[in-house]
């Protein structure tokens, strides 16, 4: 097998246009598929001695599906991630008023967020192993002030790490705080419950919500919390106590805007490990518990707890928590953030 970037056709959206699933494929046989529908990441996979890998992430068959998907599924989320309460936000003496997609709050960047619509492959072509989508969100675009021009870059390296970069500009103000939305299964995007999977979030304090999700503003240790994830802990122990399972923001350790380690997760069933490094501040974990996919890949169907999403972002909210470190982008500069997704296999658990 050789170092490669292929291309098929990945269905046609409700206005008409086809969209293209790309995969990247390296020697020893580990893989990567996006697509441009929603720039979102399909499908992930470790080398498996000449035969195709188990896939790890969680996606449809096609973008016609994914349209139909409420879970935003391996979305790139834009222009802000997580909930902004009150679907607005007041900024330089001025309202700001949000698409309110969960009323009354604004969730994942809008109604047509960034990872609903399509997006544009960079022409000429980045060079494999890499591939670069980019798209254009208008001024008052779900309410946010400005043009935003973003693009996200997948680069696939040996053994198996999908490095997720994001670069936007803005023509004014805007808040702007994206995420890949990947959900993963290490045991395969089909393989049933992510329960037994260990976790270990490197992280000491986490944000608190209120009964609608939306942050309070405060920031608490997780010592004593059922969120308390500092040491490897099977998921399934930990949920016991809330059977909503986790929808918890944590601030990673010492992060400083240089590539840090934020999480590990591994599974002793497949022998699986995913560690997730990032440049932001802060990594949600979300359990899955909206999850209600009946057309995923392969015939499968997803429901609660079927994979994990591990969102790096900054912090929720943050328009409207002072104590917050607000993401806001402003003409002149250059928002950018890295992400890796570094899958291990046979390790001993
Ligand atoms: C998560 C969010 C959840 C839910 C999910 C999508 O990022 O924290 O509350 O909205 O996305 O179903």
């Amino acid at each position: 097998m050789s170092d490669t970037i292929s291309v098929k056709p990945f269905g046609r959206l409700r206005n008409g246009e086809e969209t293209l699933l790309y995969t990247l494929s390296g020697e020893n046989g580990a893989w990567a598929s996006v697509t441009d529908y929603g720039a979102s990441l399909v499908g992930f996979s470790g080398p498996s001695d000449g035969i195709p890998g188990t896939d790890i992430a969680l996606s449809c068959e096609s973008a016609t599906a994914l349209e139909r998907d409420t879970s935003y599924i391996g979305a790139m989320i834009g222009r802000v991630a997580g909930r902004i309460g009150g679907a607005g936000y007041e900024m330089d003496g001025k309202r700001f008023n949000l698409t309110a997609n969960t009323p009354p709050h604004h969730l994942h960047g809008g109604a047509t967020g960034l990872g609903k619509r399509k997006w544009t492959v960079l022409q000429p072509p980045l060079p494999y192993p890499s591939i670069c989508f980019t798209i254009i969100s208008e001024d008052g675009d779900e309410g946010y002030p400005g043009e935003v021009r973003s693009s996200i870059t997948y680069t696939l390296l040996p053994p198996t790490r999908l490095v997720v970069e994001i670069r936007s500009i803005s023509s004014a103000p805007t808040p702007y705080n994206p995420t890949l939305h990947a959900y993963f299964n290490l045991d395969g995007h089909a393989a049933g419950s992510i329960l037994h999977h260990e976790l270990q979030i490197f992280s000491e304090c986490c944000t608190l919500t209120d009964a609608d999700l939306i942050p309070t503003g405060e920031i608490v240790p997780v010592d004593g919390l059922s969120c308390d994830f500092r040491h490897l802990v099977q998921i399934g122990v930990k949920m016991s106590a809330i059977p909503t399972g986790f929808d918890q923001n944590f601030l990673i350790d010492g992060a400083d805007g240089s590539l840090r380690k934020a999480a590990i997760v591994q599974s002793a069933a497949s022998g699986r490990r995913l560690t997730v490094w990032t440049d932001r501040p802060c990594i949600h974990l979300y359990t899955g518990h909206f999850l209600a996919v009946t057309d995923g890949k392969d015939g499968a169907a997803y429901d609660a707890c079927a994979g994990f999403a591990l969102e790096t972002q900054g912090f929720p909210d943050a328009v409207n928590h002072s104590n917050f470190p607000v993401d806001i982008l402003r003409p002149g500069d250059v928002f950018f953030s890295r992400t890796i997704f570094e899958l291990d296999q046979d390790i001993q658990a």
